[in-house]
């Protein structure tokens, strides 16, 4: 069996796989079949025995006629119910990073933290048993829990896969020559204070991508790409999934959703003593005010930058001409005496 040989099982189902359970309110139970076991609800039980051989995709109905669907779970179901130590990266975000880092079949990639490994295993999915996903975390815990619950999807553990556990800052300049890595992924607090070892490990060329949960952490890492200088200007987005409900003519979006999860930020190593080309886009005029560089005349420091002035114009707001002020005011009609 290949690592990847549980979750892509084709053929009837069997002993040890896991199967998802679905009732007629979309509620969903997942069990793990064992000969002779039972699976109960306060409403009657099914024998595991009764899915054991069947095909994939049938119903099944308990002991006191509830029908319910049984599918082996797909990757996005199973992280959603896995055991988590952290907070995990959610599919629509995981689908984000394969695509958008171009993880790609044999790639070396380097990720960190592992948290609770579920984009350990869409890397791994992505760079298929040939490639190599070599992950660092800090806590032992957590490593065991993600080690666990990847063992658990893949039936096995993935051939792939490297876990060790330490700081990235410490243990990656030890575990790989340097420009030996395709791509990294950052899912933790402070990717910036990774950014000279990843430098370091990168290919030049090779896709640094990192995922943070704040705007104030999206800034920082932003500001530390460009004043580390060896790398491409990033490039930073979020993206909004909003489910729809589909029922009969009720056809319209879920008025639920998850608002926010987090931002992607990615960039791409230049080549070795290449500086970033000169970006021509000029920051805010509320910024002038700072030194320049008298190369070319842009401002030393970008606008984000600690000691940033906080103008309007910095922020990249419009304001209005003083004069087009004015005479907005002449044409107000004075609030009428009391
Ligand atoms: C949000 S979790 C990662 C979740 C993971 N991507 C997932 O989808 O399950 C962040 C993890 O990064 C780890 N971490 C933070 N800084 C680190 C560093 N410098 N080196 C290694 N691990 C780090 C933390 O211990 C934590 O487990």
């Amino acid at each position: 069996m290949t690592a990847t040989g549980a979750p892509y099982r084709r053929g009837p189902f069997q002993e040890g796989d896991r199967v998802q359970l679905t009732d007629p309110k979309g509620r969903m139970h997942t069990i793990t079949l064992v000969p002779g076991k039972q699976f109960h609800t306060h409403r009657g039980h099914v024998a595991h025995d009764d899915l054991i051989g069947s095909p994939d995709g049938v119903t099944v109905t308990n002991t006191s006629g509830t029908e319910y669907l049984a599918l082996r779970p797909l990757l996005s179901d199973y992280v959603m119910s896995m055991p988590r130590g952290a907070a995990v990266v959610y599919p629509k975000d995981a689908g984000q990073v394969v695509t958008m880092a171009d993880i790609f079949p044999g790639a070396t990639v380097v990720e960190a933290g592992v948290g609770s490994g579920a984009l350990s295993m869409s890397l791994l999915r992505a760079v298929g048993d040939t490639g190599r996903v070599l992950s660092f975390e800090r806590r032992e815990d957590f490593a065991d829990i993600a080690q666990a619950n990847a063992r658990s999807f893949f039936g096995t553990d993935h051939p792939a896969w490297t876990v060790t556990v330490g700081d990235l800052v410490e243990a990656l300049p030890e575990a790989v020559e340097p420009g030996e890595v395709d791509r990294v992924v950052l899912d933790m607090l402070a990717p910036w204070e990774c950014l000279g070892v990843v430098a370091d490990a990168l290919t030049p060329g090779g896709v640094l991508i990192c995922y943070v949960a704040t705007a104030t952490q999206l800034s920082k890492v932003a500001e530390a790409m460009r004043d580390h200088g060896t790398f491409t200007e990033p490039a930073a987005w979020e993206s909004l999934q909003r489910g729809w409900h589909l029922e009969g003519l009720a056809v319209r979006p879920q008025h639920r959703m998850h608002g926010h999860t987090g931002f992607l930020i990615s960039t791409r190593r230049l080549a070795p003593g290449v500086r970033p080309p000169d970006r021509k886009r000029r920051p805010g005029r509320g910024y002038s005010a700072q030194e320049e560089d008298p190369g070319t005349g842009t401002p030393e420091q970008p606008p984000g930058a600690d000691d940033a002035e906080w103008t309007p114009e910095a922020v990249g707001e419009r304001v209005s001409s003083p004069k087009r002020v004015r005479k907005l005011a002449r044409g107000v009609v004075p609030p009428s005496p009391r």
